[in-house]
């Protein structure tokens, strides 16, 4: 049984993606041991407990400096024993001290078709801005692997989603996550918790 670390910043839809897949048999193997959000207020908090799944908050703010955050984290990681932690629109850095404890056993989800739309300062609705400001007809989300960089881990699976005329950052927003996000996050998770995925030169394979 795969255990599961799940890191949330705002509403979690991700996570609550994640526990119906669960739920539904759609993912096998696995289990929520534990989410961490850095903000107090993240609704997918609620949704942890309502699911009867421990919640934790470590918000920066609780520690003198970056590294003591970063320690509380690794440690809260650590004790949940977590096998693979899922970064489900967790909006913070994951060091490189987290990433070496952790190698290719971090996924993360991202709002576009990595390497579009991607890096620092891509993340939530600013995805959707640069996609529909760029004028792009097919934009999409991304399930990968977490190296030292932003966003250029090992690709595990993309999902094409079209944009259409009139998309405002919130409407495509929601339609990349329901075509996309919560279809594939879960896919990766269940792939992973059964064993179907060998990593090689920084290039994802999947067994059938
Ligand atoms: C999702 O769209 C996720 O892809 C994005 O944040 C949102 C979180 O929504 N993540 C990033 O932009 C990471 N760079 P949720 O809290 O409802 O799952």
């Amino acid at each position: 049984m795969l255990k599961l670390a799940v890191l949330v910043s705002g509403g979690g839809t991700n996570l609550q993606a994640i526990l119906d897949a669960i739920d539904s048999g759609a993912i096998t193997n696995a289990k929520v041991e534990v989410v961490i959000s850095n903000n107090p207020g993240a609704y997918a908090l609620t949704r942890a407990k309502n699911h009867g799944v421990k919640g934790v908050c470590i918000s920066p703010r609780q520690y003198r400096d970056r590294e003591a955050f970063h320690e509380a984290l690794l440690g809260e990681l650590r004790a949940s024993q977590a096998d693979l932690v899922v970064l489900a629109g967790f909006l913070v850095a994951i060091p490189p001290s987290i990433v070496e404890a952790y190698p290719n056993r971090i996924v993360n989800i991202h709002p576009s078709l990595i390497p579009s739309f991607c890096g620092v300062g891509y993340y939530g609705l600013k995805v959707h801005e640069g996609a529909l400001q760029r004028g792009v007809k097919v934009t999409g989300a991304t399930v990968h692997f977490v190296d030292t960089g932003t966003d250029t881990g090992p690709i595990i699976l993309q999902k094409a989603v079209e944009v259409k005329e009139g998309d405002t950052p919130e409407i495509l927003q929601r339609r990349v996550m329901e075509q996309a996000e919560w279809v594939i996050l879960p896919q990766a998770i269940d792939l992973i918790a059964n064993d179907k995925i060998t990593v090689k030169d920084g290039k994802v394979w999947i067994r059938a």
